[in-house]
């Protein structure tokens, strides 16, 4: 059942756990979502990005409405760092039920080093506000984002810039958004830390005391196993054994200050790669892409059972 992200993320709120948002680029992706919510009887956000629908010539929002027909878990679907105020215009046209406009960096400009540039304060404030202002007449919840995620070898991201609690109060009542992704050192992709993983847990502590209400969201949280990743390098993908996530300890601790959407890609991405590749390995060399494909599926819907066991969503229907 399709239903609101404030619906979803309120409870969470409520009740201390927090839901998890997975990123989804393929038919195989949204089975695993749904079949490991069903197991968990959790409930879920199916996150799609601007370049995921790309991907599937806009095909994949109908993908997640053909297999929820079959099923009574409530999903969010969710567009993931919308760039600009047309990208969540479209996603509503598509039928997602909430939209993240990532307006804290400039997706249409690059730097001197290739990275896209932060925007401040007022600019990402008003294109967020633009937005919410469309949404609120659809029905469809916002999620904005302020402070930037960093990325140590990620050049598509803004250098990071931490959350400061105080202009997130401010960023959120000048925009009325529905949930605030928050910048508390994690980043996206493998490689998270340099040194010991560690969050900045204070921002989650403060923000939440400013913004009582507030759902916050977590980005950049894989958790990134050595197993997998050792996985993935025995197949040669291009993955450093120093890649490192975010510790599940320091998931939980934010949670329960306060987080309550976390967001996941990058887990998958690896689980799904690695077990396909072994299975490529072992196998009798059928051609048959649904023997690898379908390993993949495994593969990320055990990784999604055990983030809802992890986040508490498990059994919060
Ligand atoms: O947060 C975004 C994802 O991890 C990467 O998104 O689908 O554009 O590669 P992508
Ligand atoms: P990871 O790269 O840590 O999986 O983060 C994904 C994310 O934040 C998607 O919005
Ligand atoms: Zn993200």
């Amino acid at each position: 059942m399709l239903v609101s992200l404030n619906s979803l993320l309120h409870k969470a709120l409520e009740k201390k756990f927090a839901v998890p948002a997975f990123n989804v680029n393929s038919m195989e992706m949204v089975q695993a979502v749904f079949s490991a919510a069903e197991k968990s009887k959790s409930p879920v956000i199916i996150g799609i990005t601007p370049s995921a629908l790309e991907y599937s010539s806009d095909l994949l929002p109908s993908i997640v409405f053909a297999r929820a027909r079959f099923s009574k878990i409530p999903f969010a679907l969710h567009l993931d760092h919308g760039r600009n105020f047309s990208d969540c215009k479209k996603a509503v046209s598509l039928g997602f039920s909430s939209v993240m406009i990532d307006a804290s960096i400039n997706y249409e400009k690059k730097d001197f080093s290739g990275k896209h540039p932060a925007r401040d304060f007022s600019e990402n404030s008003a294109i967020t506000k633009k937005v919410v202002e469309f949404a609120r007449s659809k029905g469809i919840s916002v999620e904005g984002e302020i402070g930037t995620l960093g990325g140590i070898e990620d050049s598509a991201s803004a250098s990071a810039h931490l959350t400061s609690p105080e202009e997130a109060k401010q960023f959120a009542e000048e925009t009325g958004i529905d949930a605030l992704a928050i910048a508390i050192g994690t980043s996206h992709g493998a490689y998270k830390f340099k040194g010991n993983p560690s969050l900045k847990l204070e921002i989650v502590k403060q923000t939440r005391k400013l913004l009582p209400k507030m759902p916050l969201v977590l980005h950049g949280a894989s958790s990134v196993p050595k197993e997998t990743v050792e996985q993935c390098r025995k197949f040669c993908l291009n993955i450093g054994a120093e890649a490192q996530g975010v510790p599940i300890l320091q998931i939980k601790k934010a949670i329960s200050f306060g987080i309550c959407k976390i967001n996941i890609d990058t887990d998958a991405r690896l689980a799904f790669m690695g077990a396909m590749l072994q299975k490529v390995h072992d196998y009798n060399g059928a051609i048959d892409l649904r023997e690898y494909f379908g390993e993949g599926r495994s593969a990320i819907e055990k990784i999604f059972v055990q983030k809802m066991k992890d986040f508490g969503s498990t059994g919060k229907l």
